[in-house]
């Protein structure tokens, strides 16, 4: 894992947010900020994606493009400047084009297979998703027995009422998640529950 990846994941908790306006991007980076967020996981499934990728360049904070799973949203995430990128899935041209372009990654898998993939290709670190309709920390668990290497993101379903449960599994490196910075936070521009959702989150991986 590269410096920019350990640095996203270094409180624990790693945001998922889902943008449409890159004028929301000051002042939500402001928010993620005064929670102790280390990073922004931005979704590419707004025509807006890259300019918020852009936007975030001088926010701070360190800036993943999420949801890429084509070589042209792989170009699109490293030309906006995008310091790390996350995949849903496994696809093995896509994880390619990263390595070349020497920047770290979280792929997704799901399954044991999937894992085994991933660490043959040399990424210890790997996003599970979904992580709790696959079977949420007995699944990481029980993954965790033949493949202690690997280090995990969990992501998918995850929120105040489970977030814990993860982080006290140590092979979990972060857990991440969208509910601190939900479109109905953002679009009603609550910005203290962004502040307040992200410190908790980080206060429950301090604790663990
Ligand atoms: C992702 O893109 O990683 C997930 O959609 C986030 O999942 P969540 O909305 O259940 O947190």
């Amino acid at each position: 894992m590269t410096d920019a990846l350990s640095r996203a994941c270094a409180p624990r908790v790693l945001p998922v947010a889902t943008i449409a306006d890159p004028a929301l991007v000051p002042v939500l980076a402001e928010a993620l900020a005064a929670g102790g967020a280390a990073a922004i996981e931005v979704t590419f499934r707004t025509e807006a994606a890259p300019r918020v990728v852009a936007a975030l360049a001088d926010s701070g904070l360190v800036v993943g493009a999420g949801t890429i799973r084509t070589l042209a949203q792989v170009d699109e995430a490293l030309a906006a400047g995008a310091q790390f990128i996350v995949s849903p899935s496994l696809d093995e041209a896509v994880v390619g084009r990263w390595l070349d372009a020497g920047v770290p990654m979280l792929p997704g898998i799901a399954t044991a297979t999937e894992l085994s993939h991933a660490l043959s290709l040399g990424l210890t670190a790997v996003k599970l998703f979904p992580a709790e309709p696959l079977g949420g920390t007995a699944l990481i668990a029980a993954l965790a027995a033949p493949f202690p290497e690997a280090r995990f993101v969990p992501t998918g379903g995850l929120g105040p009422h489970n977030a814990a449960e993860y982080l006290r599994l140590p092979p979990v490196l972060a857990i991440g998640g969208s509910w601190m910075v939900a479109s109905k936070l953002l679009e009603a521009r609550q910005w203290d529950a962004v502040t307040r959702l992200t410190a908790e989150a980080i206060g429950m991986a301090a604790a663990a």
